[in-house]
């Protein structure tokens, strides 16, 4: 449940320690916190330290944030995020986006290591997400409205921003990043899918899966912040190469794709 005492003193406790005012949000995914390291006069505050906010568990995320400036942009990065298998609320992994917008974030670059269910995908590209299936069944808004802080019954239907998706096409072109569109569906984790739940997954027309990102969006639209997405296909869902899953594999594609990564991330930074 929203609670804008919480909310207040978070963000009361951000700006104690910095005078920069961020207008653009950014939430590193597995493998690709690096991007942080990019940040000028950056001030780092360990979420440990943030009242109220989740403390991440999960290897290859160092539970961060990380505010500064970006290619003349002021940015506030979440270097590691919370997920749902760790066992936050869907609202608590999504109060730091609700923190951001306290803070003046109006656009929002969320990035995760997804699996790759489009057999056209292959390992090491980027995906931006054109729309998502919530297949969790949880949602960040469920309770009580505070309607000082977005409306009831949020409208999904441009999600990921038309025109931010629009740039970031022209961007990867420019780049020459192979970035193709597709669908996110969110799965609860920490088991990876059955190949059934793959087979599944494409039928309902899902091109990547993964465990995050969902509820971070959710709550950005319904606060009315303009979100961009992009996954990294890591790794392929089950049933489609004769290979296990492991987390190994994710970290270790993550670590390949993360120059063009943070190329594309700069330049969207930069034009947006
Ligand atoms: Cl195959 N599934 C999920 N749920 N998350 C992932 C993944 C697969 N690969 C990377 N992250």
């Amino acid at each position: 449940m929203l609670d804008t005492a919480k909310l207040s003193e978070a963000r009361d406790f951000i700006r104690s320690k910095t005078a920069v005012q961020p207008t653009i949000g950014l939430i590193l995914g597995s493998g690709l916190g690096v991007l942080a390291e990019d940040i000028q006069e950056a001030v780092h505050i360990p979420y440990r330290e943030i009242p109220h906010f989740p403390i991440s568990t999960v290897e290859g995320h160092k539970g961060q944030l990380v505010i500064g400036q970006l290619c003349g942009k002021a940015v506030i990065a979440l270097q590691g995020r919370f997920h749902y298998y760790e066992g936050y609320s869907a609202d608590a992994i999504a109060f730091p986006v609700r923190v951001m917008k306290e803070l003046g974030v109006q656009t929002l670059m969320v990035t995760n290591a997804a699996g790759g269910i489009n057999e056209e995908f292959s390992v090491g590209q980027l995906m931006l997400i054109k729309d998502h299936i919530n297949f969790s069944g949880k949602n960040p808004l469920i309770g009580p409205n505070w309607d000082t802080h977005g409306p009831r019954f949020p409208d999904m239907s441009t999600a990921y921003d038309p025109e931010y998706r629009a740039l970031a096409l022209q961007i990867a072109k420019e780049l020459n990043i192979s970035m193709s569109e597709g669908t996110y569906i969110w799965f609860s984790g920490p088991s990876y899918e059955t190949p059934a739940e793959i087979r599944m997954s494409r039928i309902l027309g899902a091109d990547a899966v993964g465990m995050s990102t969902v509820p971070e969006v959710i709550v950005a639209r319904h606060a009315g912040i303009r979100v961009i997405g992009i996954s990294c296909v890591s790794n392929m869902a089950a049933g489609i190469l004769e290979q296990p899953l492991s987390h190994q594999e994710v970290m270790e594609v993550t670590e390949r794709v993360r120059e063009q990564f943070v190329a594309f991330v700069r330049q969207f930074v930069q034009r947006v």
